[in-house]
């Protein structure tokens, strides 16, 4: 049985890649390590909590000696990194932080895997999922390839960018058998509600603006999580040692053409008049430093390892807005604070 710890795996990408896992594959043991900061969310696994080959830990990435020795414990075949601080907002108020969890905190897994495994990768694997925000941002025709020069521009894509290149360096330096993909913009059910798209469909919901930075003008490359999830599938299982992976599904969207979108959508499911929502549009003072435009070539993943996204933007945003119209208790929750506290008290009472 192969025993594969997934960091991060109480986030919003995290719990689908764990789901997948779980599901899928009933011959690995599958742990989930992660610290439960404000963006992790144990209801987001409900559904596979109790499946046998499932398991979480609570646990802090940064923290060294805690992870060399979860992992002479645990004696892991291979990981699969999610656990980050992801906010873009957050990391220009708070760049520390992101300078811990994002660089530091990779570092300490990369170094855990090599004391571990000691030289011997056979049936081993460090999977790191990265983003397309590392590349930093393009003019109106060109698209991210792996080949592109990294040049982030805020603290959350530097961050990214250092975890990267610790992965290459570990890789090239010890032998360590490592994958990296960098995915666009992702979309769908357990979102955090601070990210575009769950902001935006919990405020019209609300009645409440809907905060539009600068002149909306900046574009973004939209791929469904679970599409996301299958392709770090696919990659984890398929790629060679050392290989990275763009993933990408070709949908890019200006953000004022989304929002828009997205009022029209739920006039039509909240049956309000159309153009209703729209009036909540508000244009507020820009992002520092925000970049112009993502956009992702996934050519490479396509012809070696036969990935393409599974569903249209249509359909996954009809099935986004659904799941956000139909887990009003979820939104709730997380809008108050309450998992926090809930899960916390659970877990600290251990
Ligand atoms: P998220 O913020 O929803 O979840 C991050 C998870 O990491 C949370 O469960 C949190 O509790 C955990 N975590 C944070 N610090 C930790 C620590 N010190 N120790 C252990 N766990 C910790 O993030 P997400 O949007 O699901 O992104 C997951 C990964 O995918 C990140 O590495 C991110 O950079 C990358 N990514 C995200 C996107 C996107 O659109 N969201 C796109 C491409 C790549
Ligand atoms: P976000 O979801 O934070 O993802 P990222 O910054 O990682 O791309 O933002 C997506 C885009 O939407 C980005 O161009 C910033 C913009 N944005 C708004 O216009 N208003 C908002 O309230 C938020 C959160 C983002």
């Amino acid at each position: 049985m192969k025993k594969i710890i997934i960091t991060g795996g109480a986030g919003f990408i995290g719990s689908h890649v764990v789901r997948r896992f779980v599901k899928n594959y009933p011959d690995y043991h599958i742990i989930n390590l992660d610290k439960l900061t404000y963006a992790g969310n144990l209801a987001n696994l409900k559904d596979i909590e109790n499946y046998p080959n499932y398991q979480f830990i609570k646990g802090d990435i940064v923290d060294q000696p805690y992870i060399t020795n979860l992992f002479e414990v645990e004696q892991p075949d291979a990981i699969i990194h999610l656990a980050a601080e992801s906010h873009v907002d957050r990391s220009i108020s708070n760049p520390v932080e992101f300078v811990m969890t994002n660089v530091v905190g990779t570092v300490n897994l990369l170094n855990a895997a090599r004391n571990l495994w000691k030289g011997n990768y056979n049936e081993k694997r460090f999977y790191h999922v990265s983003t397309d925000e590392v590349y930093g941002t393009l003019g109106d025709t060109d698209m991210f390839t792996e080949k592109t020069a990294y040049d982030p521009h805020s603290p959350y894509s530097a961050s990214k960018a250092g975890s990267d290149h610790f992965v290459r360096a570990y890789h090239d330096t010890y032998g360590l058998d490592t994958v990296i993909s960098n995915c666009s913009n992702n979309y769908g059910s357990f979102h955090f509600p601070e990210k575009l798209i769950p902001l935006a469909i919990h405020n019209i919901k609300q009645n409440k603006p809907v905060p539009v930075y600068g002149k909306g003008e900046n574009i973004r490359d939209w791929l469904w999580v679970e599409d996301h999830a299958r392709a770090i599938d696919v990659i984890f299982h398929k790629a060679a040692p050392g290989s990275t992976y763009n993933i990408g599904g070709h949908n890019e969207w200006k953000n004022i053409d989304l929002i828009k979108l997205l009022c029209s959508i739920l006039d039509k499911k909240l049956g309000r008049a159309e153009g209703e929502s729209a009036k909540l549009i508000t244009y507020v003072t820009d992002r520092a430093g925000h970049d112009l435009r993502y956009a992702i070539d996934a050519t490479k993943l396509k012809n070696e390892l036969g990935w393409e996204p599974s569903i249209t933007f249509e359909e996954g945003l009809e099935k986004t807005v659904d799941w956000y119209l139909e887990n009003q208790d979820w939104l709730n929750d997380v809008t108050s604070g309450h998992y926090q506290e809930y899960y916390s008290e659970q877990y600290n009472n251990r």
